[in-house]
């Protein structure tokens, strides 16, 4: 076992697989979500301290039956890329921006946070060992998982004093492989104010689940959620953020405190600015959308998220009201984001935000 002292306090044990499990990969048929890289890092949180920093080869945890994150939920996690450049480096995306999501998730779930310095250093090494693995067809990449669970044997319902933080990595192609359909959510909600939408809670996820199961039965990939309160304003998809082009304005819903902030979206919004194109964050009702429809002004509607980076939506259903949205072809701004962000990850037009690190 090698011992890697990293520009970093903290310091990372590491302990490589024997024999790669890469040759045994079929790169033109990725799943998303199915395949991992042969490391995974995992640290420790014990009496106040982060220990027992390494990267080991993927395999199973060992946890105590009793986990406060297997009965009560505690967990949270993230979603973000490495890509490959043209000349073979690889690169991360807005590490920055996921490591402070990351620790909003951990405190609003009231867990302990992980050290920036820690975060980052354990995805540069995790990924620098595992490059190999980053994919290079088009839309593909290295999938990063960082997750954080609460350990604590105990089944009194409190915070878990000890907590497991662990990465792993995911060669991927896309999470929507074609346009999706939507239908409004009218009898179950996501998130309300106060609760835990905002967050990258596991138990959102969870919670999701039989809904979108109840949708697929009835022929639609997803559900987009609605307010809690009047099933008017439209909030996200779970896996993505919403955008809507109505005449010649892009209008997203606004972050309220129950919607997801994600990411890919606060990068298109900056695409879009740089571009001099009107962006409207504010709230957006479904009449305003079905509205703009009936008058032939509803041009686009597409998700954005890590995962679904921007996802067309080929069709939207409200109350038995089915709205067939124009070609994918004729797109001009979600296809427009989705080039520019993909050529600025692979370094195929220069980044002017400062969002790729270079490992
Ligand atoms: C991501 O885009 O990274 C997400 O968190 C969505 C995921 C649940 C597939």
């Amino acid at each position: 076992m090698e011992r890697v002292k990293m520009k970093t306090s903290y310091d990372i044990k590491v302990n490589k697989v024997t024999e790669s499990r890469i040759k045994t990969v079929d790169f033109d048929n990725l799943v998303f979500g199915r395949v991992f890289s042969d490391h995974m890092f995992t640290a420790d949180f014990v009496d106040g301290e982060w220990r027992n920093c390494e990267i080991q080869p993927f395999g199973n945890l060992t946890l105590h039956p009793a986990s406060n994150v297997l009965h009560y939920g505690q967990a949270i996690f993230e979603g973000m890329k490495a890509f490959k450049h043209q000349d073979g480096s690889p690169v991360l995306f807005r590490l920055d921006e996921h490591v402070k999501r990351f620790n909003f998730s951990a405190s609003r779930l009231c867990m302990a946070e992980v050290p920036e310095e820690l975060f980052c250093s354990a995805i540069e090494k995790l990924v620098s060992m595992d490059r190999d693995w980053i994919p290079t067809f088009d839309g593909a990449s290295l999938y990063i998982r960082p997750y954080l669970i609460g350990t604590d044997g105990y089944l009194g319902v409190k915070p878990s004093q000890s907590f497991k933080f662990i990465i792993f990595t995911c060669p991927v192609g896309p999470y929507y492989p074609k346009p999706v359909t939507l239908v409004t959510a009218e009898e179950y909600v996501r998130a309300v104010k106060g609760g835990v939408g905002e967050a990258k809670a596991a138990g959102n996820y969870a919670a999701s689940l039989l809904p979108m199961k109840k949708a697929n039965e009835l022929g639609y990939d997803q559900v987009m959620w609605m307010d809690a309160h009047e099933f008017k304003y439209i909030q996200e998809v779970g896996t993505m953020n919403l955008f809507f082009v109505i005449g010649n304005k892009v209008v997203t819903p606004k972050t309220d405190g129950a919607i997801l902030r994600g990411i890919t979206r606060k990068s298109f919004i900056d695409i879009l600015k740089h571009k001099g194109y009107s962006v409207e964050e504010r709230a957006i009702t479904i009449d305003e959308v079905i509205n703009a429809y009936k008058a032939g002004d509803l041009k686009e509607v597409f998700g954005s998220g890590t995962a679904a980076v921007a996802s067309h939506v080929s069709e939207l259903t409200h109350k038995g009201f089915k709205m067939v949205l124009p070609p994918i072809e004729d797109r001009i701004i979600g296809n427009m984001l989705k080039k520019e962000i993909n050529d600025i990850r692979t370094g195929n037009i220069s980044d002017p935000f400062g969002w790729i690190q270079k490992l």
